[in-house]
């Protein structure tokens, strides 16, 4: 078997809300490493820290203690100048609400970060990104105009047209329909198998997970279970034998 480098680590994540009575432990001591050119899928319950490993990873939000690093940049020591630099250049985001500006078209909405960024757009670069997500009759459309899925096709391309080091998903299909969710699902693999892509997709649904290379299951801000070449079948087998413990400890609380 081959070792994949690793584009993204995680050492000893530790990430707690609130203080006193209220805290909660959102992270509790993640060590995580992230493959190169390949999909890597969270999964876990509700509250588990899905969303909050990855903000933590994508600079998103801070950590009390551990180390992230994304691409050799070291995340976790970066001042906030530093991060906006890393989001901005480096990495690309796709989340549950499509986060499209509605007065732009879908082309100036995926030319947005390179605009942001004041670098110049490569022609060809979009030309294969567009047509990947199949919108080029829709460029000059308003995201009022399009249909959900369209409009998250319309994300992921703004993601990738920087070809950031990382492309982070947070729930990308958590507002869609089967077909729609197998279309973006399907763009984002192959984002990684055709362009070299790495990704990092937190989702609940195990179809949606079985899109990756590698599931990571999360309980309690820890990881907890690991499945390679998933299907569906093999997550709902997985999350199946993690539930009973969850159950157990929610009733020791
Ligand atoms: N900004 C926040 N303030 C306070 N608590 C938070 C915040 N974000 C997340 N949490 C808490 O941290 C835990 C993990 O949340 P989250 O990472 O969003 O879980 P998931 O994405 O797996 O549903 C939950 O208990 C949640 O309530
Ligand atoms: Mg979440």
């Amino acid at each position: 078997m081959t070792t994949t480098e690793a584009i993204a680590t995680a050492r000893g994540l530790v990430k707690t809300y609130g203080s006193g009575e209220a805290a909660v432990r959102a992270l509790d001591g993640v060590d995580v490493d992230f493959e190169r050119g390949r999909m890597t899928a969270i999964m876990g319950p509700s509250g588990s820290g899905k969303s909050t490993l990855m903000h933590c990873m994508a600079g998103l939000d801070r950590v009390d203690s551990g180390e992230v690093v994304v691409d050799g940049e070291p995340v976790s020591r970066m001042r906030e100048r530093e991060l906006t630099r890393l989001r901005r250049t480096r990495l690309g985001f796709v989340f549950q609400a499509f986060n499209l500006v509605p007065t732009l078209t879908a082309l100036e909405n995926i030319t947005l970060p390179l605009d942001i960024a004041r670098r110049p757009v490569d022609q060809a670069q979009l030309a294969q990104v567009v047509d990947a997500v199949g919108l080029s009759d829709r460029l000059s459309h308003k995201p009022g105009q399009l249909s959900g899925g369209q409009q998250q096709r319309v994300a992921c391309a703004r993601a990738l047209v920087t070809r950031p080091a990382v492309v982070f998903a947070d729930e990308p299909t958590g507002n869609l329909d089967s077909t729609s969710s197998g279309e973006v699902l399907g763009f984002l693999r192959r984002s990684v198998d055709e362009l070299g892509q790495s990704v990092v997709m937190v989702t609940h649904d195990p179809t949606a997970a079985s899109y990756a290379h590698r599931v990571l299951f999360l309980a309690d801000g820890r990881l907890v279970a690991e499945v390679a070449d998933p299907t569906p079948e093999t997550v709902l087998a997985t999350l199946g034998s993690l539930t009973p413990q969850r159950a157990a400890a929610e009733a020791t609380l």
